[in-house]
């Protein structure tokens, strides 16, 4: 799905907020139980610590507490549909939305999930935007959470060591004030062909779970394939949204990229030929926090932002599906305190 420059209606985000659960885990921890570490772990991914749901939470739980924080910055208590972008809900049937709209007390709002893995929050953004766009509704909740501390093979160190909890969410919606400012192009790509690179095979309709049966049931991935997939598909879609947006590379304040490796940042930075002082990174604080990595980077991040920077959002995940999407900082949320990670 692409956009052309200045033909949208203005749809912006009217407020953000992250939070991570409490179970801290240091690469030091891993080292001690792992056949890893700390310095392959920083040296090959960048990330230092990383954190867990702990006993009886969900990411439910996680996506209710980054959306409360997300509508006290945008100053609303109610919004016209709730989307959760999620590959670790809390149940494989219903969606986790529901309740979680529910519980934020938005009442019988329609609310459904999204599965797009890593790719979820720029999914779930996009679907917001063009339901604002379109004049169905006028603000939208998307929480991007996943907790994958319930789908990790503790003994698989190249997936334990990258993964961590969170999530984040944002407010999507027109301002009340005439704002020339906000979502600008969403360009989106899949393919099927490359399923089998991030996965969690069993429990589904073709690898059934049944009594006595190894389900393979834990997350696996193809590393060094999705590496490189990972860097070409975000590169492209960036080229893509960018010329859509009437943007170049050197117009980019900030890129706020899916948080799966330090090295995919950086290589994607270089095609692009943005500095690598423009690229956010969070993922040395938490981890690849799958549909919460772009908007936790974001909240994280946005103390630096000002009104008026040109952010060039993308991300890269299982399916495969990949997305990259144009956001021009809307003035109200640069003055004001955004809640993210552990804030109180
Ligand atoms: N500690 C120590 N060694 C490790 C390790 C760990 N945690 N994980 C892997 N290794 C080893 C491998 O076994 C391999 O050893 P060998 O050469 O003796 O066979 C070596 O390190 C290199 O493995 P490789 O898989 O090529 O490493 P890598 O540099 O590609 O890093 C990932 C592995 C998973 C960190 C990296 O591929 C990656 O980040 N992939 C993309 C993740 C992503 O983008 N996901 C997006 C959607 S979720």
């Amino acid at each position: 799905m692409t956009g052309s420059p200045r033909v949208h209606p203005p749809v912006t985000v009217l407020g953000i907020g992250g939070y991570v659960p409490g179970v801290r885990v240091t690469n030091a921890d891993l080292q001690r139980r792992l056949d890893t570490t700390d310095q392959w772990i920083t040296q090959r991914t960048g990330v230092r610590v990383r954190y867990h749901c702990a006993p009886g939470e969900s990411t439910g739980d996680l996506a209710v507490e980054a959306g409360r924080r997300a509508l006290r910055h945008a100053d609303r208590t109610a919004v016209d549909a709730v989307v959760v972008a999620t590959t670790t809900p809390d149940h494989p049937s219903p969606a986790t939305a529901p309740a979680v709209a529910k519980r934020l007390g938005l009442g019988t709002v329609p609310a459904f999930d999204v599965q797009a893995v890593c790719s979820g929050f720029l999914y779930a953004a996009s679907i917001a935007t063009s339901f604002v766009r379109s004049g169905w509704a006028s603000t939208v909740l998307v929480v991007g959470a996943d907790a994958f501390s319930s789908i990790l093979d503790p003994t698989d160190r190249t997936t334990a060591v990258i993964f961590g909890d969170g999530a984040g969410a944002a407010v999507i919606g027109r301002d009340g004030v005439v704002d020339e400012l906000g979502w600008g192009t969403f360009h989106l790509g899949s393919d099927g062909d490359a399923a089998d690179w991030i996965t969690v095979p069993g429990g589904g309709s073709r690898a059934r779970s049944l009594p006595g049966q190894e389900f393979g049931e834990f997350f696996r991935m193809a590393g060094s394939k999705v590496f490189q997939a990972a860097v070409d598909a975000m590169t492209s879609s960036c080229r893509s949204a960018l010329r859509a947006e009437g943007w170049r590379a050197s117009d980019v304040d900030h890129v706020v990229g899916h948080q799966a490796n330090i090295r995919i940042l950086r290589a994607v930075a270089h095609l692009l030929d943005v500095p690598e002082s423009r690229v956010v990174v969070h993922l040395d604080r938490v981890g690849n926090t799958s549909a919460a990595s772009i908007p936790l980077a974001l909240t994280a991040a946005s103390p630096r932002f000002r009104a008026g920077d040109k952010i060039l959002l993308t991300a890269f995940g299982g399916g495969t599906t990949w997305g990259a999407a144009t956001l021009v900082w809307p003035s109200r949320l640069s003055a004001t305190t955004v809640l993210g990670d552990n804030d109180e």
